[in-house]
Parts: C-alpha cells; structure tokens; sequence
C-alpha cells in the first residue's frame, strides 16, 4: 500500500497540462466496441479505471494496446458478451458497457458495478432507458442478462443521470430507427462522447442540450478522437494554488466548464484569468469564506469539485455552507480534513466550513478518488508532513498527481510498502 507524503507550506508556482477527462474517456472506449474497425483514442489518460476498460474490452475479443498518449482498440470481431465480476466491480462506469454490449453482441451479462462509494448509486434509469430500446432485463442473484433487439424509442430519463443517458446513446446507436432522449443530463462527458460516436459514423445530435437524438442503425467504422482535457483535474490544481498560494496555470481545458469553480476562487479572493484553452489562478493572500455551494447537475456546481474546494477553503476567514444534492455520502473527506485542525460541521447534505488560520499536518486516509484528491490540495496548504493513505482512490483520476504537483514546486513524494 503506497502513501504520499506531504510536506506543506511551499507555494506553487508553474504550468501545468491537462490530460484527457476521465469521465469522457471511459464511455469513449465502451462506444469503440461499437464499431467494426479500429479506433485511434489520443489524450487517452494513465488511469487505473482506463485499464480496467481496456481489460474489458480485451475479455470481449478486442484488440487494446497503448501508443504513446494514445490507445488503439479493434473491435472487429468480438466475441464474448459477458463482462466478468471482478472488472465490473472496478468502477462505476462499468455500467457503460451495458449499451455497448448489449449494442453489438445482441445480449450482455453484467453483475453490478462498483466505484467510489458515495452513498447509494442505482441503476435503475440506466435499465429502464435499456427497457426503453426494447431490451429484455432479467435481474439474478448474481447479476443482469439482458438480450433483445433494440429499436428506436423516445427516452424520457426522470433525472439529469450522465451514465444513464450515455448508456441510452450506445445503445441507441445500434438500434432499428430513431431514438429522442430526453433527460436534462448536459455533462461535458456526454458531448464528448457525441463527437466520438458521430466520428464512427453515427448519426446524433444535441448533446449539452437537454435532449439528444440518435438516427439508429447506420454502419459504423473506425476513427480517431481526441479526449477533452479532464476539468476536475484542472480544478484541483487550481484549488492546490488556492491552498498552497502561489500562481498556476492550467491548459488543455475549456475555461467555460468551470466557470462555476472559477467564479467561487475569486469570490475567494484569488485573481483568475481565463482565456481559450488555460486558466490561471494567483493567490497571494489568505482565502475567505464564500456565499453558499450548492452541487448540481451540469452547468451547475460539479460535484465532483466539492470536496478540493472545500479542502482549499478550510484555512482562511469567514464560514461557507457547501449542499450536497448529487450523492448522499459525499463528505467522507471531512472527517480527514478535521485531523488536519479543519472546523467543519456536517448535518445531512449540509456542512459548514468555518476557516482556520492554520492547518498541521496528520496521517489521513483517502476513501474516495476527489475527496483524496482533496486531502492532497488540504496538506499542500498545511503545515508541517501529512500522510495520505488510500491512494488507489486517487490513482482512479489522476494520471500522476505527485509529477504534477512536484513539477508546480510542491514537497510530494509517493512512498511505496509504507503500510
Ligand atoms: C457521473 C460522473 C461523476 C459525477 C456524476 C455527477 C462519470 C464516469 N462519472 O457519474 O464523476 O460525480 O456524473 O455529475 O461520468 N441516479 C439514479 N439512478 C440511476 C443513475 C443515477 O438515481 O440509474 C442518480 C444518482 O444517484 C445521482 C444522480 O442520479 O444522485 C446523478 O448521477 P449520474 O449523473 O448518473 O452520475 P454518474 O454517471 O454515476
């Protein structure tokens, strides 16, 4: 079990490049089964999730290697329809290839998939967008078997659900007919995944609007894409500076999907500049406390930048009140920051942060892949060494998290066998 280490206290100073959004690049290689050919997926991130979808993909009877920054798949002749338990049980987006199985192969056979443990997650709307298309879904003991030709239907999801209605896309893609689904879900993941379903020949449109529409069954063939810049990534450098102090620049990531982020670091009392393909953040003075954070689905607060945030802000002045409404058990981290000397008080979907003048360093443990994240961004602004255990969580998202912080001038280093 490997810790890092943390020495905080050295502001952060350089630029730093994003890589490839997790949440984009998982679907994108559940679509590639789609298509009878191969398919070059550039800015394709390190990411222990990315390999346990290329370990799925290569069960099926694909072809799966690494180039570089690249991942070749060719999914010309698959052959099974199973995904076994233990890479289901990797992570979430597992679920994904539900569509995608059950798309090409005619049937699928999945158990239920694991993931960050953020309270409960069902999957219930991914099944009933499946049901929608005419899938038939037995629920066993050990998992799901679903089989049935898909047709065309129009999808009404009862929540903004990203996994549900990427799910309804794949699946859609290899339906007879067209398809309309109609869920509110606008996540970037969701666009991006368009853009790779229409380099495959597809045909859907409206992606990031609330309704999405799929031309069914037209042949597919290989293509290239290349993954958009992961935006959590880039929020938890720019929250890291906003710990730490110092000047960051991000690039690689469209400045306009965090804006929401952006707009609380200033009201912060960080100076930010976003242009085009960067952000940049100076932070030279101790943060205060922000107007009240509610998560919600895209545009709105991500969930996923919450706990980096709230890390950032527990050393400062002044109280923010963060509202959770996306996952009921979200705050896993808050506990950790506490050890740290953070004041934080949590009542359901609520927590409060009062600001401290000064966190210490303590041995803290990472149970989620952002909220380790943000014990990292917490420690950095900390002083004296911190220990952050449960790095497998962060290994989740971020390619190398200590070369890119190291590179930005912070004291990190990944200790091996510590435990
Ligand atoms: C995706 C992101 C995750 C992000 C989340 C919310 C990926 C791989 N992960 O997760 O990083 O935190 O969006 O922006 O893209 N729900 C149901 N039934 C379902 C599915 C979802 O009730 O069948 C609920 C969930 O419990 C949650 C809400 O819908 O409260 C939104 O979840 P969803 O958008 O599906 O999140 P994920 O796709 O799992």
């Amino acid at each position: 079990m490997s810790t890092y280490l943390v020495e905080g206290g050295s502001p952060l100073d350089g630029s730093v490049e994003i890589h490839g959004a997790k949440n984009s690049v998982l679907p994108i290689l559940a679509a590639a089964l789609l298509a009878p050919g191969e398919c070059v997926i550039h800015n394709c991130p390190r990411l222990s999730d990315v390999e346990a979808s290329l370990a799925i993909l290569r069960h099926l009877g694909c072809a799966a290697r690494r180039e570089g920054e690249a991942v070749v798949v060719d999914a010309s002749s698959p052959t099974r329809y199973d995904v076994p338990d233990e890479l289901m049980r990797e992570m979430r987006s597992s679920v994904i290839f539900l569509g995608a199985v059950l798309g090409r192969m005619g049937r699928a056979s999945l158990c239920a998939p694991g993931g960050c443990e953020l309270g409960p997650r069902p999957i219930d709307l991914h099944l009933a967008a499946i049901r929608g298309l005419g899938g038939r879904i037995t629920e066993t003991e050990n998992g799901l078997l679903c089989a049935g030709r898909l047709r065309g239907a129009d999808l009404v999801l009862s929540l903004p659900s990203v996994g549900a209605t990427e799910n309804a896309m794949l699946a859609a893609v290899c339906a007879d007919g067209g398809t309309s689904s109609s869920s509110g879900a606008r996540g970037r993941g969701i666009v991006d995944l368009q853009s790779f379903l229409c380099a495959l020949g597809a045909r859907v449109r409206g992606a990031g609007s609330s309704v999405i529409t799929i031309e069914g069954g037209v042949p597919l063939h290989g293509a290239s894409h290349t993954v958009m810049g992961d935006r959590i990534v880039a929020c938890t450098y720019l929250t890291a500076a906003a710990a730490a102090g110092g000047h960051v620049e991000v690039t690689g990531v469209d400045w306009r999907t965090l804006s929401t982020v952006t707009a609380v670091l200033t009201e912060a009392g960080c100076a930010v500049r976003s242009q085009p393909g960067r952000i940049e953040l100076t932070c030279r003075s101790p943060l205060r406390g922000v107007r009240p954070i509610r998560t919600a689905p895209y545009p709105g607060f991500p969930t996923d930048a919450q706990a980096p945030l709230m890390a950032a802000l527990c050393r400062g002045s002044g109280c923010t009140v963060f509202v959770e409404n996306m996952f009921e058990s979200r705050y896993r981290h808050v506990d950790e920051l506490c050890r740290m000397g953070a004041d934080i008080r949590v009542e359901g979907r609520v927590a409060v942060v009062y600001g401290v003048p000064r966190l210490h360093g303590a041995r803290v443990r990472a149970f989620d892949l952002r909220g380790g994240a943000a014990l990292v961004v917490a420690a950095l602004g900390a002083e004296g060494q911190t220990q952050v255990e449960g790095l497998h969580h962060i290994d989740r998202g971020y390619q190398c998290l200590e070369g890119d912080l190291s590179a930005l001038g912070a004291q990190i280093s990944r200790e091996a066998g510590k435990l």
